[in-house]
């Protein structure tokens, strides 16, 4: 991951590749962003004009180079896009900072060196530009052999490796809470682009067995503790939902489960991820175009994680239990056929009409399993519905939960940590569409409001009594088109940054 360093060295003297400075979008055209004076004053006042001259008008995610002014070290001036100015007194908005210096270290691939003269007001903002800065700078290359060189390093071809060293100027190293905020943000973002790592795996080198061999070995290093219950230990247990989706494929299923505890928690939450590794549909076969991007539906496992992992690296004062639903769903003569009957942990039966609606099925095997714990809150995150992602689209994720407050606490932490979310209902008329002549409930239920319908099974599985917010990440999971701000192609982390700040939150007393 790149290096990020705080610095109070000033722009002309630093031996780097580029200088990244902010334009905002003024009344009048482009205004240069405070934290870039002495660039500014290096082409004698004239920066806005040339950057308006250039085509540059401040917006988000616009990235406009041009030379150094004479008598600086570094040959590169980046200027890259904050979208409107603020209001007079108020500072730039975190999320287009976040946006901006990932736009910026994007543009930045191939270089060894860049030094970032965004406006930094407060020890959070230096956070958030870091946080933009490691997550913009990440690639996956680790299939792309034509982009290495003989040493195996990136660099060859079109491979150009990631921005290697960031210099944050204007960034108190000496002052703790910028210093805090720069390894807070190093730590998510770390665990948060190997969530994306992880996603990015193609499904034939990640099954459920690998897995959970990658968090074991994560759980070691950080002194998590780890259980994993393999096909025999499921059957003992009567995991029917987690086996009947993983009864086709080769690879059998997994249940991990992480247990990160501190010494001075008050709280305990169990976070809950659907890990089918690859979604074929099953006997329900998903036709071509359908399942090409279907790695991506271990997403929810990945993001739960990563966020223990990050909880653990940074101490966070309450409990956090991670339970990892790692399934492979494929058709064979093994497989769940539509019309079989499931008997679930909880003891429920459940009608399959469908095997494609199998991530409900492992997650109801998870969430009876973490309710037994009685934590203070579970919350579910999962690529669950195609429903999701017509009603919000690709870049919004949706929140259902067992209690109102809970679901908005979720969403401010959503709000708080730039991921972008909406709240949905649980409408309890839908619940019928589930009945099932055979069993206790069918996995499917009416196709209108298919994401809610799956919200309403799930909650079907959450002990008596425990509060549960469930995150439809469908959409934002994977992201098809192209790059933006800090946001890749391809696996995007998504929800693990709510899903910290939400343990934060926790930890501090501010939330339930
Ligand atoms: N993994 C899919 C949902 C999905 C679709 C995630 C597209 C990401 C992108 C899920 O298992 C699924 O197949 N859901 C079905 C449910 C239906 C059969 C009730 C769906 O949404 O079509
Ligand atoms: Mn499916
Ligand atoms: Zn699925």
């Amino acid at each position: 991951m790149t290096a990020l360093t705080l610095s109070t060295a000033a722009a002309p003297g630093l031996r780097a590749d580029a200088i990244v400075i902010g334009v905002a979008k003024g009344a009048g055209g482009p205004s240069v962003a405070p934290g870039a004076e002495a660039v500014d004053k290096a082409y004698d006042g004239r920066l806005a004009g040339v950057l308006e001259t250039l085509g540059a008008s401040g917006a988000e995610g616009e990235v406009t180079k041009l030379p150094a002014p004479a008598g600086f070290k570094a040959p590169v001036v980046v200027a890259v896009g904050l979208g409107a100015e603020p209001e007079k007194d108020a500072g730039f908005d975190a999320e287009a900072l976040r946006r901006a210096a990932g736009a910026a270290a994007r543009a930045l691939a191939g270089a060894k060196k860049a030094a970032f003269a965004l406006p930094l007001t407060e020890a959070a903002d230096a956070g958030v530009v870091a946080e933009g800065v490691l997550l913009g700078a990440y690639s996956f290359d680790a299939y792309k052999e034509s982009a290495k060189d003989a040493k195996g390093a990136k660099g060859k071809g079109n491979g150009k490796a990631p921005l290697a060293e960031a210099a944050l100027l204007g960034g108190k190293p000496r002052d703790k809470a910028y210093k805090a905020a720069v390894e807070r943000a190093a730590a998510v973002a770390e665990e948060l682009n190997r969530a994306r790592d992880l996603v990015n795996t193609p499904p034939n080198d990640l099954n459920p067995e690998a897995f959970a061999a990658v968090a074991q070995a994560a759980a070691k290093e950080h002194g998590i503790k780890v259980q994993v219950l393999d096909e025999k230990a499921l059957v003992k247990g009567g995991y029917g939902g987690i086996l009947g989706v993983g009864a086709g494929s080769a690879s059998g299923p997994r249940l991990v489960k992480l247990s990160y505890t501190s010494p001075k928690a008050k709280k305990s939450l169990a976070f809950v991820g659907k890990g089918i590794t690859y979604d074929s549909g099953g006997i329900s076969l998903k036709p071509a175009g359908h399942n090409e991007t279907m790695k991506c539906d271990m997403a929810g496992a990945a993001a739960v994680f990563a966020a223990v992992v990050a909880a653990a690296r940074l101490g966070l004062e309450v409990n956090v239990t991670g339970w990892l639903a790692l399934a492979e769903n494929m058709p064979s003569g093994s497989a769940t056929r539509p019309g079989d009957v499931l008997r679930m942990y909880s003891g429920k039966t459940v009608e399959v009409l469908n095997t494609d609606a199998e991530g409900r099925l492992v997650l109801a095997d998870a969430l009876w399993a973490a309710s037994q714990e009685k934590p203070d809150a579970i919350i579910d995150v999962a690529t669950l519905t195609g429903a999701m992602m017509l009603a919000l689209g690709s870049r919004t994720y949706g929140i259902m939960a067992n209690d109102d407050a809970f679901r908005s606490a979720v969403h401010e932490a959503a709000e708080e940590s730039g991921e972008p979310a909406w709240p949905m209902p649980l409408p309890e008329h839908l619940r019928k569409g589930m009945d099932s002549p055979t069993a206790d409930i069918a996995n499917m239920g009416e196709r209108m409001g298919g994401g809610l319908v799956a919200g309403l099974f799930l909650r079907e599985f959450v002990g008596e009594g425990i509060t549960w917010a469930h995150l439809d990440i469908a959409g934002p999971a994977f992201n098809e088109g192209g790059p933006f701000g800090y946001t890749p192609k391809g696996g995007t982390g998504t929800a693990v940054r709510t899903l910290v700040r939400v343990a934060e939150r926790v930890a501090l007393g501010d939330l339930g």
